[in-house]
């Protein structure tokens, strides 16, 4: 599949990334089954750990919208390799199975399957017998 309209609407958001603290901008956007997109960039906070990363606003922006199941997200950011996302924001995409994770920086981008990404993220309570 061609992803190159999620990493285009990925990188516009990623412009409106409020960082002041860390100067780093992430943008993201998350297609969902009916095909709407719906996009983040990361809102930093001066309490550094109440900082939302890009992936999980757009999560949240499509879930307050009423999408439930999704096809694929997208994050981008001008790093030497493609960024990699932070361990919360992996979690986040199993919450909501996103099966496919599309890192990019400017010059290539990489897709992987969540579960490469965060390998058995559904064991426990989710996997629970009785
Ligand atoms: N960040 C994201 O938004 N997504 C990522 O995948 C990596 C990190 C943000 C969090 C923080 O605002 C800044 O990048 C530096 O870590």
């Amino acid at each position: 599949m061609d992803w190159d309209e999620l990493m285009t609407a990925a990188w516009l958001t990623r412009e409106q990334a409020y960082a002041p603290y860390s100067g780093f901008a992430v943008g993201a956007a998350v297609i969902a089954a009916d095909g709407r997109v719906f996009t983040g960039c990361n809102v930093e906070n001066l309490s550094y750990g109440l900082t939302n990363c890009a992936e999980r606003v757009a999560i949240g922006a499509a879930i307050a919208a009423g999408a439930r199941e999704f096809l694929a997200l997208a994050v981008v950011a001008d790093t030497q390799q493609p960024i990699s996302p932070c361990g919360a924001c992996r979690q986040v995409m199993a919450e909501f199975k996103v099966p496919r994770v599309i890192l990019a920086n400017r010059s290539e981008h990489l897709e992987f399957r969540l579960e490469e990404l965060l390998p058995r993220a559904l064991i426990g309570i989710l996997d629970r017998v009785e």
